[in-house]
């Protein structure tokens, strides 16, 4: 997970309403930079989508995101996807991710919460809300007594402020789903989110 989270600054969080978007939406954010795609298990169209586009974009890498049961840690494994992300963690998620052929990011805002699952052996965390949670100053104080552990903030991050977060050395990347915003696939603006992608990449670079 760190391999993955390392060399990719921004991840772009989708919400995919229809299936016809996944593959031309995955195409416009590979072409503006970004290979590691979160997409949200929160629609019907989100596993169709997922199978589109690990058969039509090989060059992504797509993981599932707001997985919050154990079929869905399976279903993200059947569908061929890299990884999986989930808002929060539990003890019946973090047991059956312990044994899952692909790796999984489990969701923090507290410290508890961070020591519970580093007890499974984790010491990638997203950190979410971000924002809501408190934000920068919440994980410099991280930092202190979790000098080994690395996170994704995502919630509430935006370009106004995403490179406060890339600054931090205990944050690897970043989520947020201002890049392939859902008015933006609403319109279908492939270009639109092109352009937001590599104003993202070239931030972060
Ligand atoms: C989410 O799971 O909704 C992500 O954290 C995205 O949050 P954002 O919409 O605030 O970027």
């Amino acid at each position: 997970m760190r391999n993955l989270l390392a060399g990719n600054p921004v991840i772009p969080v989708i919400t995919l309403n229809r299936v016809e978007d996944a593959v031309p939406l995955a195409q416009a954010l590979i072409a503006g930079g970004l290979k590691v795609l979160e997409v949200t298990l929160r629609t019907e169209a989100a596993v169709e989508g997922i199978r589109q586009i690990v058969k039509h974009v090989p060059e992504a890498i797509v993981g599932t995101g707001t997985v919050c049961t154990e079929q869905q840690l399976k279903l993200s494994e059947d569908l061929g996807c890299q990884f999986m992300i989930s808002p929060g963690a539990t003890d019946g998620l973090l047991r059956a991710a312990a044994s899952a052929s692909i790796p999984f990011l489990p969701g923090i805002s507290t410290v508890s919460e961070l020591m519970r699952c580093m007890e499974y052996g984790h010491r990638n965390f997203k950190f979410f809300p971000a924002e809501a949670a408190g934000g920068v100053p919440v994980l410099k104080s991280f930092a202190g007594p979790f000098a080994d552990i690395s996170f994704c903030p995502t919630g509430g991050i935006g370009l106004h402020n995403v490179m406060d977060y890339l600054a931090l050395p205990n944050v690897l990347c970043v989520g947020g789903s201002w890049i392939a915003q859902p008015k933006l696939i609403d319109e279908k603006d492939w270009a639109g989110i092109e352009r937001l992608a590599r104003e993202a990449v070239e931030l972060a670079s």
